[in-house]
């Protein structure tokens, strides 16, 4: 057997054991998993384009699941080390831990952002991605964490979010705020687009 294809078999079952977890995640808490399975590669890579990365600072990541938008973001050019990664569930946070060993893995509730951070940022955080099911909690959550996410940013930082629903996470008349849509990403189950918001 050649170095590839040993490497290729020993890579699929990792990916398929993600998605396990990730099902299995979803069957116990449908609505704080808000998905069946991890984002693909297309909509996770969709997410991490709109992160500078020239910009200085950490960068936040609210629910990262099994860490496919982790991944991306480091393919796109994100050093570990600045990544700070802010996931509810246990046992996601263990498998991140042994995924990013350099990334910082915070167990906590992203909705409560400052409390979650604990000590809080050395710096202003470059961006803020979030995998969060955020249309699944009321919209005055919504708004505040959107608030607490730019309170922790350098001035315009991008808050990321994706979504499979229709109308915007948030809307997009929000006082003070500049959002961008991308296309729906038609590669992904279910298909989702992913919304940015910038204070002005
Ligand atoms: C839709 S999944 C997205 C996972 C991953 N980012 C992806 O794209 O595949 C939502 C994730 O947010 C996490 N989550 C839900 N509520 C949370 C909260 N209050 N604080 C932190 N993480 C939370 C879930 O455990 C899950 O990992």
């Amino acid at each position: 057997m050649s170095v590839h294809s040993s490497v290729h078999l020993e890579k699929k079952p990792l990916r398929f054991d993600d998605e396990v977890r990730f099902i299995r995640s979803w069957i116990e808490k449908p609505l704080s998993t808000g998905a069946v399975i991890p984002s693909g590669k297309v909509l996770a890579r969709t997410m991490a384009r709109y992160v500078d990365t020239s910009a200085t600072g950490p960068v936040i990541e609210l629910g990262p699941g099994t860490g496919p938008v982790t991944e991306a973001l480091i393919e796109h050019g994100v050093d570990p080390a600045r990544l700070v990664l802010v996931e509810f569930n246990p046992v996601f946070c263990r498998m991140l831990r042994d995924k990013f060993p350099a990334a910082t893995v915070l167990q906590g509730n992203a909705y409560s952002l400052r409390r979650a951070l604990g000590d809080g940022l050395a710096e202003p955080a470059a961006a803020v991605v979030s995998g969060l099911p955020l249309v699944t909690k009321p919209m005055i959550t919504r708004l505040r964490l959107l608030t607490d996410a730019f309170a922790m940013m350098a001035h315009g930082g991008p808050f990321i979010q994706f979504t499979y629903a229709v109308l915007p996470p948030i809307p997009t008349d929000f006082n003070g705020v500049a959002a961008e849509a991308s296309d729906l990403v038609w590669m992904n189950l279910p298909p989702a687009r992913v919304w940015v918001y910038r204070h002005r």
